[in-house]
């Protein structure tokens, strides 16, 4: 058995920077062209061993387990036409992975969905991408990246970036000493802080390798930015207790949930990556 082998997705999110379209469908359904954010993200997943996708979800969020799931009567429909070629991508996930469901019912923070989560993840390591982050890679995915890096350093590992130093309150910032190429060892990392109080201009983004000690962890730190239960303050104490890993990955991400990343994401992709289907 892997050493990974599960996948959250938080996404109960509101999406409100793109409504009205998110009113009543769920941001990780749009679409880079013509496969939704979430769809990319199970992808990542399973291209990097992990068979069991744990989706936290919301009101308002019932089209994604449709979305992974099998329509028949459109089966029935484009059965032994060229279309059929359309579904194949999903087919593959439907086939190799399954999906897990819960609903986080109050909207207290990263944190606070993760930790909503335990029910699906039990007592194991586990991966954690958020979909609208979407990201790119010549080689390994990031994920991939991260999963190999875990079966050395067995720790949680927070995907960074450098991030231009007046974007440092857009995202979890860390510090640490680089202790191999692309590896820092987490020193300290703080939510959201005002470029002139950030500690370095490395930016966690919506990637994570956690052990399962992060659940009792998030329980027991107090709220913090904005008064929610932000994964920046838990992961810190387990840096604090032991050991966590900044991993300065290889690859590109997009902002999904910004509108420009949005739009670089979906003009890289029909440049670079659509093909009807895929
Ligand atoms: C969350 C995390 C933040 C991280 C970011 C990556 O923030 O709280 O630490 O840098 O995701 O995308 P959000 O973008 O949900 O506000």
């Amino acid at each position: 058995m892997a050493l990974i082998n599960k996948c959250l997705f938080p996404a109960a999110g509101y999406g409100t920077r793109f409504l009205p379209v998110t009113k009543c469908m769920p941001k990780e359904m749009l679409p880079l062209v013509n496969k939704p954010l979430i769809q990319y993200g199970v992808e990542e997943a399973m291209v990097a061993g992990i068979t069991g996708m744990a989706i936290v979800t919301g009101r308002g969020k019932r089209a994604l387990e449709d979305h992974f799931d099998i329509n028949y009567e459109l089966e029935h429909q484009i059965e032994g036409t060229g279309k059929e070629e359309s579904l194949s991508e999903i087919r593959k996930i439907i086939k190799n992975c399954t999906f897990s469901y819960t609903r986080q019912i109050e909207m207290k923070g990263l944190g606070h969905a993760i930790l909503t989560g335990e029910t699906l993840i039990g007592d194991q390591p586990f991966a954690v991408i958020l979909a609208d982050d979407y990201c790119v890679a010549d080689g390994d995915n990031v994920l991939t990246q991260m999963v190999k890096l875990y079966e050395k350093y067995q720790c949680s590992i927070v995907a960074i970036e450098e991030v231009p130093a007046e974007d440092t309150h857009k995202y979890g910032i860390i510090d640490g000493v680089l202790e191999e190429e692309r590896i820092y060892r987490v020193s300290s990392m703080v939510e959201k802080p005002d470029p002139a109080d950030a500690p370095t201009n490395l930016a966690i983004i919506g990637r994570y390798i956690l052990t399962p000690d992060i659940f009792e962890l998030i329980r027991t730190t107090p709220p913090g930015k904005n008064g929610e239960m932000q994964i920046t303050d838990a992961i810190m104490e387990q840096a604090k207790q032991g050991r966590v890993i900044g991993y300065q990955f290889q690859g590109r991400r997009f902002d999904c949930g910004s509108v420009d990343g949005f739009i670089d994401a979906t003009n890289y992709n029909y440049q670079n990556i659509y093909s009807p289907g895929n």
